[in-house]
């Protein structure tokens, strides 16, 4: 394998203000917690349009606080087929993101474009979509999203040189 400086890493769900953010602020905390801050960048978008400019859910910023993340700073963005010349990694956080994005991804990408829990060892595929249930949901959410960021940092480290 050859090893790169640098990695771009960007999470994609439907909204961009519950799932994506969460994972965001949560993967920032530990790659921060790492060292590796100035060799992986991090970003999050939505497939969709409708809250773009948005702060993330209150209610998913909440939950992450409680756990010591900040997504104050974050803002909801739309996907766009320029994050393929950009992003080494395009985690979708469901099967329903994925084909919106495989619907767009250029033929010659080189990068990774897959779902966010396939890289860990879990139980379930998606991360579940939070935003018209109960408290339950997103900490379930964090839950995910923090395991799978475990995993995805131990991948990227490798992949540094
Ligand atoms: P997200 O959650 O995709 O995790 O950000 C959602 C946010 C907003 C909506 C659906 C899901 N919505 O229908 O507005």
């Amino acid at each position: 394998m050859i090893n790169k400086d640098k990695i771009s890493v960007v999470f994609v769900c439907l909204g961009n203000i519950c799932r994506s953010p969460t994972a965001h602020g949560v993967f920032r905390e530990l790659v921060e917690r790492s060292g590796l801050a100035h060799r992986i960048e991090i970003d999050s978008a939505g497939t969709a349009a409708y809250h773009v400019g948005n702060s993330p859910d209150h209610r998913s910023a909440a939950a992450a606080l409680q756990r010591g993340y900040d997504l104050s700073d974050l803002r909801a963005r739309q996907a766009i087929v320029a994050d393929f010349g950009h992003y080494d990694y395009i985690l979708a956080m469901d099967v329903q993101n994925l084909e919106n994005l495989q619907s767009i991804c250029p033929t010659n990408y080189a990068g990774y474009l897959g779902l966010f829990l396939e890289l860990a060892d879990l139980e379930e595929r998606e991360v579940p979509d939070p935003y018209y249930g109960g408290s339950s949901g997103f900490d379930h959410v964090l839950d995910l999203v923090e395991a799978a960021s475990e995993a995805l940092l131990k991948r990227i480290t490798q992949e540094l040189s």
